[in-house]
């Protein structure tokens, strides 16, 4: 199963990818995760990549490609994975359904999870993150057990650095204008399906797991 997570920073692409990843025993690659994870261990990437991060700006496309393609090479892709936060222009799009063509292969799923503008910025400064394993939490929809540390690791959680609220606008900017149009182009290769991301996390899962046919 190979599926795309679409939707609007904050939408709730991670929080659903890796439930789908543990349900279907696939995993859960995030580009958002691996630029901050090279940005933690100060790679040159994670430094060239945080220029960009830091700004509510896009990583450039083909640094962002030669991390993806070169992540798909790992084993562990072999049956098939949920992508959250890739593709995110067309160029990516077009660039991962050139790169499974030439196996014979395609994409099953492209999964909109739609979230008005306005529910996105107190999701945002809400969040928190778990930097060493990638759980995210709420402070008021998701809470964690013991404030402040990750219930899957053990580690302390932060805020991350671009989740200010001006950062967060410019985002939802960039996303309007680069990462929307792959609603279009995933809906005329009939592979686009939505699911209305405002309701509770675990309905939202419900919804995605009736569409998946699990
Ligand atoms: P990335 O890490 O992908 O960030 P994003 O797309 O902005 O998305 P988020 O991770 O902010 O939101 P999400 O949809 O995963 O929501 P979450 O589940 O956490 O990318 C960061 C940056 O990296 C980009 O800005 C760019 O610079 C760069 N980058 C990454 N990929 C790139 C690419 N392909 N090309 C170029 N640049 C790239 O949920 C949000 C919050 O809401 C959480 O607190 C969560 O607990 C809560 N929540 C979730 N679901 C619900 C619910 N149903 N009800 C209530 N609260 C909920
Ligand atoms: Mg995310
Ligand atoms: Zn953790």
């Amino acid at each position: 199963m190979k599926i795309i997570m679409l939707g609007a920073p904050g939408a709730g692409k991670g929080t659903q990818a890796k439930k789908i990843a543990d349900q279907f025993q696939i995993p859960h690659i995030s580009t958002g995760d691996i630029f901050r994870a090279n940005i933690k261990e100060g790679t040159e990437l994670g430094r060239k990549a945080k220029e960009y991060m830091d700004q509510g700006l896009l990583v450039p496309d083909s640094l962002t490609l030669e991390l993806i393609m070169d992540r798909f090479q790992n084993p562990d892709c072999a049956n098939g994975y949920v992508l959250d936060g890739f593709p995110r222009t067309i160029p990516q799009a077009e660039a991962l359904t050139e790169a499974l063509k030439e196996q014979g292969e395609s994409i099953d799923f492209a999964i909109d999870v739609e979230v008005p503008d306005e529910n996105i910025i107190s999701r945002m400064s809400g969040r928190r993150a778990c930097l060493a394993c990638g759980a995210t939490y709420h402070i008021v929809h998701i809470p964690t057990k013991k404030e402040g540390v990750c219930d899957r690791c053990g580690e302390g959680l932060v805020l991350r650095e671009d989740d200010k609220p001006e950062t967060v606008k410019k985002r939802l900017d960039v996303y309007h204008e680069q990462t929307q149009p792959l609603i279009d182009y995933y809906a005329g290769q009939k592979k686009l399906v939505r699911v209305d991301g405002t309701q509770e996390m675990e309905e939202v899962f419900q919804a995605i797991v009736k569409i998946l046919g699990a």
